[in-house]
């Protein structure tokens, strides 16, 4: 089936640090302690600044697969939503790529859910490309998944249209060509 034109305009790719985005919510691509780490989840504790961690110390750790939200501290994107992704293993692909979806269905449930001050800003959310860098989930099959999910999110949102928009967050231009060559497969242009 096709996509309703208008999601086409509610999700973008952006390569680049994911800590300087100033928008609604970033995700963390984090682990289960909620304690900070390296990758992705280490550059935003250090731009977030230490109350991030005092924070996060507050919520219990995180499930594999959901996620949980603080505020962003000094980091310019207002909050931030922790998802413990899985760490892959070709032993259990069925059982990761149910987790990965996991992720970034929690996320965007969580996203729809902080009260906002401001509804006039907007709500963005982005994400980085969660389990496949440490955790080594392959780009491609982890590409698969995220955008299948916010393009299904996206739809069942049309009416309400709570997220204004979801942002592809990737690092390397290898992670970028897969999202290139991927999102017209789910956003037809
Ligand atoms: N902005 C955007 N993307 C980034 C940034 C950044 N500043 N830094 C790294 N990335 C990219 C990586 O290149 C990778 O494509 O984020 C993606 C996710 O990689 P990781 O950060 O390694 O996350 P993940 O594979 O989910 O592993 C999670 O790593 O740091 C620990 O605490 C974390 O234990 C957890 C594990």
């Amino acid at each position: 089936f096709k996509p309703a034109e208008s999601l086409l305009d509610r999700v973008s790719l952006y390569q680049g640090d994911i800590t300087k985005l100033e928008v609604f919510a970033i995700v963390n691509a984090a682990n289960s302690s909620l304690l900070g780490g390296g990758g992705v989840d280490g550059a935003i504790h250090n731009a977030a600044g230490p109350q991030l961690l005092e924070e996060c110390r507050t919520l219990n750790g995180c499930m594999t697969g959901d996620a949980k939200v603080t505020k962003g501290y000094d980091l310019p994107s207002k909050h931030v939503i922790h998802t413990a992704g899985p760490v892959y293993s070709s032993k259990t692909p069925d059982e990761d790529a149910a987790l990965l979806t996991s992720c970034y269905k929690r996320s965007l449930e969580e996203a729809v859910k902080i009260p906002s001050e401001d509804e006039n800003s907007g709500r963005q959310v982005a994400f980085p490309s969660i389990s496949t860098g440490i955790y080594g989930y392959p780009i491609e099959d982890a590409t698969h998944i995220a955008l299948e999910v916010v393009r299904r999110f996206l739809e069942e949102d049309d009416k309400e249209n709570k997220l204004d928009r979801v942002i592809f967050v990737v690092w390397s231009n290898k992670d970028r060509d897969v999202y290139k060559s991927l999102l017209p497969l789910y956003f037809p242009p």
